[in-house]
């Protein structure tokens, strides 16, 4: 008799995900299904980005009482609302009389939450205080009635949120922020422009592009000139958070159309070191950041299906170097809008020809131990999940 399994078994055989595991020189990277099968999209999801802790926007996106935002991690989405008593929670956006979702639109703010269907109204902690044209009946009582809370926390100014309860809490779940983050975290920084895009490619393409500077000469001319790869270095850690850095070529002041700053002050607690170099972090599973002399990007990644994955990408600057309502400088904003066109464009590609069905991966080139650190992460998920699957049946 089969027992009730713990999740979906990966349909990737073990001596493939265990070659991932082997030192970068040995080790084969993951094989082309697992960019193409919806059953191990079906695994990672429950296995990878249902238990992480997942950046769901910037602190400041919600810093008035009653703003909201509407988070994918679900079909329905989860919101996330500040109070009147100014705490963040979070709500499965599913209203519990007949699961209508309550929220139109992905932000706004609000003095309650009402669900359209038939009119069930909410407070901002969740509450049920109104029934509209629906009431409940005698003897049932509102308290059993609240919306779904979802763990959210906010940490160095961005949000992040759970759907697991077993998950660690947040700051065990993210310790080792790298220094270079916390010297200038996104706290001390101002929203200068956010652009939102569906990346036609497996999620784990768009990460491992991250991942690696060796495109550069070929997909970035313009980056490679002011960042060259062969001045790259990898900073490999333990836990969530995988990392590298890039030093700016001589006379270089920072990354944008100019190579200057062009008065712009540095970010916030900018070290001389730090000056002459870029730092780019990945938070397993999916957010990027890139730490500039000047401003900060992050890149929210949701995975949509197996070959799509949604991308927000905000660009943060110091807040004096920017007056509300003011655009975000043009060097800047056109240097990333090409760059990440390229790298979306180069990801799709391979996404057709890793999906081709004649892709087979044979090794990690000498320069990829950050795609390969990736990798094994997802490699590790992956037969942590067969595992599971496997002590459950019986
Ligand atoms: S489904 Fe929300 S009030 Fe009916
Ligand atoms: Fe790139």
């Amino acid at each position: 008799m089969l027992a009730a399994v713990t999740g979906p078994a990966p349909p990737i055989d073990r001596a493939a995900l265990e070659a991932v595991l082997l030192p970068l020189d040995r080790a084969t990277p993951l094989p082309a299904r697992a960019y193409v099968d919806p059953g191990v999209f079906a695994v990672e999801l429950d296995r990878i980005w249902d238990r992480s802790w997942r950046c769901v926007g910037r602190e400041d996106d919600v810093i008035a009482p009653g703003a909201w935002l509407r988070a994918p991690l679900t079909q329905a989405g989860v919101l996330v609302v500040r109070g009147e008593d100014l705490a963040i929670r979070a709500f499965h956006d599913v209203c519990p009389h007949r699961g209508a979702p309550l929220a139109v639109g992905d932000a706004g703010r609000a003095t309650s939450l009402r669900c359209p269907y038939h009119g069930w109204q909410f407070d901002l902690a969740g509450r049920l205080r109104g029934e509209g044209a629906a009431p409940l009946c005698a003897g049932r009582s509102r308290a059993d009635f609240a919306l779904a809370p979802v763990r959210v926390e906010a940490a160095h100014g961005l949000l992040f949120a759970c759907l697991s309860a077993d998950a660690p809490p947040i700051e065990a779940a993210i310790a080792g922020v790298p220094a270079r983050i916390v010297r200038t975290s996104p706290r001390h920084t101002r929203l200068a422009r956010r652009v939102e895009y569906v990346v036609a490619a497996n999620w784990k393409l768009v990460v491992a592009n991250f991942q690696e500077s060796c495109h550069f000469p070929g997909v970035h001319p313009a980056l490679e000139a002011i960042t060259p790869t062969s001045r790259a270095s990898s900073c490999l850690g333990d836990g969530a958070w995988l990392g590298g850095t890039m030093e700016l070529e001589d006379g270089a002041e920072t990354v944008s159309t100019t190579a200057r700053l062009d008065g712009r002050p540095r970010l916030v607690g900018t070290s001389d070191e730090d000056r002459r170099t870029i730092f780019d972090a990945l938070l397993f599973p999916g957010l990027l950041i890139s730490v500039q002399p000047d401003y900060l990007l992050t890149y929210r990644l949701d995975p949509v299906d197996v070959a799509r994955t949604r991308v927000v990408a905000d660009l943060a600057l110091h807040p004096a170097a920017l007056r509300p309502g003011e655009p975000c400088p043009a060097a800047i904003a056109d240097f990333w809008d090409r760059a990440n066109a390229e790298d979306r464009a180069i990801v799709e590609r391979q996404q057709l020809g890793v999906a081709s069905g004649a892709f087979v991966p044979r090794a990690y080139s000498a320069v990829e131990d950050g795609v390969h650190a990736f990798e094994q992460r997802v490699a590790r998920a992956l037969i942590e999940a067969a595992e599971g699957a496997g002590k459950g049946a019986s």
